[in-house]
């Protein structure tokens, strides 16, 4: 059985039970899945077969990011992650803030991987309707996490095995088949283009984070916190790199880019069934794994904010036979089940990416303020100190506002409703949130 940790300031602590295997692959599992498999399509619309350079650019824009969540996780190994580091670094409201986005847009972004996956299950079901499909999958994720970290993490090992094999597979047997005429169109909507598929393809890179969000649940983890984002990170790109160029030379953009299920249309272009079923089948294996995992890393955030008191108490309840949140798992599972029905996927991706955006934006922001503020805590520390947070920075807003105007509000609104929540509750002297 894992040890139990002994928190004293809070009896109700989670359990170490998680290695470095473990947590590289809640990464990879909370990383590949709905965007290269569905928002690649979205990508490709913008990008045309430039969309290469695009998932290498947002890979760059993630990776300065990935620093600074490296360097923080591993000083600051507490269940919450962005908000963690707010909270410790900035200020219990700022903290407040920077929790309700990510919450924000993990739930969004899940809406997103839900339609994505249920988008490949009706490929071989035509009869169910996508929408109701989503809804049973996250319905069926939540119910996973509540039996337990150790078991969702057996499980999350196992589906990011078959998805990066299948991959694998897919741009192995795919290479074959490229059609170089494909990419001499190369950027159709100019630079620009391939800016704002940089935007949209970032939706792929999101999950490296999540790990950071395991603190309490990491073995040894100073070393292996950032051990496992860099490692999460750095593989989901190579492979997304040569995905995307695979895609991008079996069929012609403009197909791709109207399609619900792009790498199964890019599969179909070899002639080979057994390639499109097996990708459609790695499609919801992955989608399914990192729907796991998000779940896994939204409960815990609203956990971390109800220990601390900035949300209702209760949701910080941990189940003593599991060692999970599940008061936290169940709301957040309900919230992501209900908005599953309200958005489509271009506006779940935006809307995910640009609240994401800032939230990393604000990471970046509180690894400059762990150099000044506690440099004694630093167990990792990220070269180029603070050129590589400042590019962070200024990447993540440079892409950020490649995206559409809607997206915007929709974080502006949650930063607005937050704050002046929070503002309001401190009037009324509620004590927690001081
Ligand atoms: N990166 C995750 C995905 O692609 C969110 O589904």
């Amino acid at each position: 059985m894992p040890k139990e940790i002994v928190d004293p300031w809070c009896p109700m602590a989670l359990k170490r039970s998680l290695s470095l295997i473990d947590a590289t692959s809640v990464g990879i599992g909370a990383i590949i899945g709905a965007g290269i498999y569905v928002v690649l399509g979205l990508g490709i619309g913008l990008a045309g077969p430039s969309i290469v350079a695009s998932i290498a650019i947002s890979g760059a824009v993630a990776l300065f990011s990935a620093f600074s969540f490296a360097e923080l996780g591993s000083a600051i190994p507490k269940e919450g992650g962005p908000y963690a580091f707010a909270y410790e670094l900035f200020s219990p409201f700022y903290g407040f803030i920077v929790g309700c986005l990510w919450l924000f847009a993990q739930i969004v972004s899940g809406v997103a991987i839900s339609i994505g996956l249920a988008s490949y299950v009706v490929l071989f079901i035509p009869s169910l309707p996508v929408k109701v499909v989503a809804v049973a999958a996250a319905a069926l994720l939540t119910s996973l996490n509540l039996i337990g970290i150790k078991q969702s993490a057996a499980v999350n090992n196992a589906l990011v095995l078959i998805k990066v094999a299948i991959l694998c597979a897919f741009i192995a047997f795919g290479a074959l088949y490229v059609n170089m005429e494909n990419f001499a169109d190369f950027t159709p909507n100019g630079i620009y283009g391939t800016l704002q598929g940089a935007g949209i393809i970032f939706f792929a890179y999101l999950g490296y984070g999540r790990i950071s969000t395991l603190g309490e649940e990491v073995k040894n983890p100073e070393r292996n916190l950032p051990l496992s984002i860099m490692l999460a990170l750095g593989i989901s790109m190579a492979i997304y790199i040569l995905t995307g160029t695979v895609a991008a030379g079996l069929m012609g953009y403009q197909h791709l880019a109207q399609s619900g299920s792009p790498l199964a249309d890019a599969a179909s272009a070899t002639g080979s069934v057994p390639l499109v079923i097996a990708v459609s089948v790695g499609a919801i294996v992955a989608t399914t794994s990192v729907l796991l995992t998000n779940l896994i890393g939204i409960s815990r955030v609203a956990f971390a904010m109800a220990r601390k008191g900035q949300l209702p108490k209760s949701i910080s309840k941990v189940s003593h036979k599991r060692g999970v949140p599940y008061v936290s798992i169940v709301l957040m599972g309900s919230l992501l089940i209900a908005l599953t029905g309200l958005l489509d996927l271009r506006q779940a991706a935006s809307i995910t990416n640009v609240s994401l955006l800032i939230v990393h934006m604000t990471v970046n922001a509180s690894a400059i303020m762990l150099r000044r503020k506690a440099p004694q805590l630093l167990k990792f520390r990220a070269p180029l100190f603070p050129l590589i947070p400042a590019l962070g920075i200024c990447s993540c807003l440079a892409l950020a506002l490649t995206l559409g105007a809607q997206a915007w509000l929709a974080g502006g609104a949650v930063v607005l409703i937050s704050g002046a929540a929070y503002l309001a509750a401190k009037s009324r002297g509620k004590k927690p949130l001081t």
